[in-house]
């Protein structure tokens, strides 16, 4: 399953239309970041409203959060998601969690595991389980069920380096079957799409490579997750 429905606000005037799509997403992490710097947002016919008003009254119908694990001013943190989301539930929008298992972003360059969590892989494969599970007993505790969540950001080189580093493919399989079960054996119900997400969606040798190495591991199944999501930057 290619997931291609979530778009930056950035990319938005140039978002391909064909078709039904599923979900019509925004990353609006940001928002809180944008307004405490004095920012507001208006209508196309120049009357200002909340951001999440403004995406709904669009068509947008969900919205993605990036979530980091103890970042040094606290934005995007588990705190800062669920105040956000709350918003976006207020508003009738889906969430999106994108779990970056890191204090700061993550991303084909940067994969740091989060200071103070074990590097050996049973007990960092533990911690992020229980990371995961408390994040979404967080959420079900809130009242908000996300519809996806990620597990890793843009992870094509692997996630948690140097333990799960693209290097270490049985580590890779392990984590991932750790944070997927991380929400199976939560409170959320019903349970939210558990994603797999890789950047360069144009490079099929390079998506192939990753599912085809990484589950033939083992310790991944095909059943412990239900998407696979891309980065799609064709620019
Ligand atoms: C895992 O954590 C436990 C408890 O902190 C510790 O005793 C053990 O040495 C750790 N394992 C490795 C391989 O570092
Ligand atoms: C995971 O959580 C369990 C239960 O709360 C706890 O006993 C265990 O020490 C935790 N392990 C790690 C690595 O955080």
């Amino acid at each position: 399953m290619l997931f291609s429905g979530f778009i930056t606000l950035a990319a938005l005037a140039v978002a391909p239309v064909r078709g039904a799509l599923t979900y019509k997403g925004v990353d609006w992490s940001s928002v809180v970041v944008e307004e405490k710097a004095g920012r507001s947002y208006k209508t196309t016919a120049g009357q200002t409203q909340a951001l999440e008003s403004i995406l709904k009254g669009s068509g947008v119908n969900t919205v993605r959060q990036r979530v980091w694990v103890n970042p040094s001013d606290g934005n995007y943190n588990l705190a800062y998601n669920l105040q956000i989301a709350k918003r976006a539930k207020a508003a009738g929008l889906g969430v999106y969690l994108d779990l970056h298992y890191s204090d700061t972003w993550a991303d084909p360059a940067h994969q740091t595991i989060p200071a103070g969590w074990p590097t050996d892989i049973d007990n960092l494969s533990w911690k992020l389980y229980n990371y995961t599970l408390d994040v979404s007993n967080q959420f079900a505790s809130a009242g908000i069920t996300p519809t996806i969540m990620s597990i890793g950001n843009e992870i094509r080189g692997g996630l948690l380096w140097p333990t799960g580093k693209y290097d270490q493919l049985y580590n890779i399989a392990r984590l991932l079957n750790s944070a997927a079960y991380g929400i199976k054996d939560s409170n959320l119900s019903p349970k939210p799409k558990i994603m797999i997400h890789l950047d360069n969606g144009w490079d099929w040798a390079t998506q192939q490579w990753f599912y085809t190495s990484v589950l033939e591991q083992g310790p991944l199944a095909a059943s412990d997750f239900d998407m696979m999501g891309v980065s799609f930057y064709p620019f």
